[in-house]
């Protein structure tokens, strides 16, 4: 959001400026969304709903995820909140006391690590292999396993890295949590946007509604960003108590939306692909232009829509020693934005987010190579 912010006000200063900061989908909302919100305009729908979402919406959100990863949630099972953040937040709250620790593999997305301390709990980072692609295993989550720890977090595929957990990996980590009483939240915010094999939920596997919070969001998938919708699959108890929260800090999410919402997980699936093979086309290029760059190495993203380099051969250059520093120069002097990896846990790596257009790729890219060089 900070990065956003700088190069909007470069902008608004007449300087033209490539960004690559934007965690966001550069597609338009489908139409056929767009719609339904205008006729449940139309019919005046926008008045309170329930303040955990309509049943209509969680029905449909419970059907999506059966027909899709073959679970079996019900809507006593599901609450709508505003936005996948929100659902995040919400369940952190809901679970985490002062002293439990929640396990986080490093990289990890910024939000994560601020809803845990803000519910007092404390964060145990694992650090992942950059040589395997930055994806957590069971092991190293095992070795920071203590009786505090209530809860793990895991986001696949990964923002910042694209990294895919293995599925045999996904189901020990999920056993490892059922032995010992720990949730394990899985957000599934980019999990449509995966480049090989089919979309995976650890919440289908046997035994695991008791121990697994599915977060996930209309956000990234149907493009639908600024309309704040996402959910939780959890037990109900706990959608319980996410509900009582919710209640009283922001009641239901906008009744339009979820209208619309509700046309996203109906209605048809063609844009998901279709964005998805649109994704792919411009993962190949950006990882084939910043492994051009003499210096900078980058591991191939096996989801979501973010590369992330190790741009540390710039360090001691032009007064660069750290990624922020990076970053800050690369939008000063190149007009490039991008994101420091110090946010995501790294100290040698920038995020790029190439949900943006091929020529503002090869823009941006041509800019990154002159200024590394
Ligand atoms: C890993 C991850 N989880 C969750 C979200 C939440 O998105 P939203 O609040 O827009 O649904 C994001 C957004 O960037 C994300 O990157």
């Amino acid at each position: 959001m900070k990065v956003a912010a700088d190069a909007e006000k470069l902008r608004s200063e007449g300087v033209d400026v490539v960004d690559f900061g934007a965690g966001e989908p550069d597609f338009p909302t489908p139409d056929n969304i767009k719609q339904a919100a205008i006729r449940a305009l139309d019919q005046n729908f926008t008045k309170y709903t329930n303040a955990g979402g309509t049943a209509e919406l969680k029905k449909a959100i419970c059907d999506r995820h059966t027909a899709d990863f073959g679970t079996s949630y019900k809507p006593a099972e599901c609450i709508v909140s505003v936005g996948g953040k929100h659902v995040i937040f919400n369940l952190t709250q809901a679970l985490v006391n002062p002293g439990d620790e929640v396990v986080i593999p490093v990289p990890f997305w910024v939000t994560y690590k601020d809803v845990v301390n803000y519910a007092g709990g404390k964060c145990v980072f694992v650090n992942t292999d950059e040589e395997n692609g930055f994806a957590v295993t069971a092991a190293m989550i095992e070795k920071v396993l203590t009786p505090k720890t209530r809860m793990i977090m895991i986001n696949s595929p990964s923002n910042p890295s694209g990294a895919v957990v293995d599925r045999v990996e996904f189901e020990k980590i999920l056993q490892l949590c059922i032995k010992r009483g720990i949730y394990l939240l899985t957000d599934e915010c980019y999990c449509h946007f995966l480049y090989e094999g089919s979309p995976f939920s650890i919440a289908s596997v046997p035994g695991a509604k008791d121990t697994v919070l599915v977060a996930g969001t209309m956000s990234k998938t149907y493009a639908m960003t600024g309309w704040r919708i996402g959910f939780a699959l959890a037990p109900p108890p706990i959608i319980g108590a996410m509900a009582k929260l919710q209640s009283h800090s922001t009641s239901n999410p906008t009744s339009i939306a979820q209208k619309a919402a509700v046309e996203a997980m109906q209605g048809p699936q063609g844009s998901v692909k279709a964005m998805l093979a649109e994704y792919r086309k411009r993962r190949d290029f950006v990882v084939k232009r910043l492994r051009e760059i003499p210096g900078v190495r980058c591991n191939e993203p096996k989801g979501a829509f973010y590369a992330y380099p190790d741009i540390s051969t710039a360090f001691g250059k032009k007064g660069i020693s750290n990624t922020m520093q990076f970053a800050e120069r690369l939008l000063a002097d190149a007009h490039v934005a991008v994101v420091p990896g110090e946010a995501f846990g790294t100290d040698r790596h920038i995020r790029l987010s190439y949900a943006t257009s091929m020529q503002e790729l090869e823009r941006g890219l041509d800019r990154i190579h002159k200024f590394i060089a």
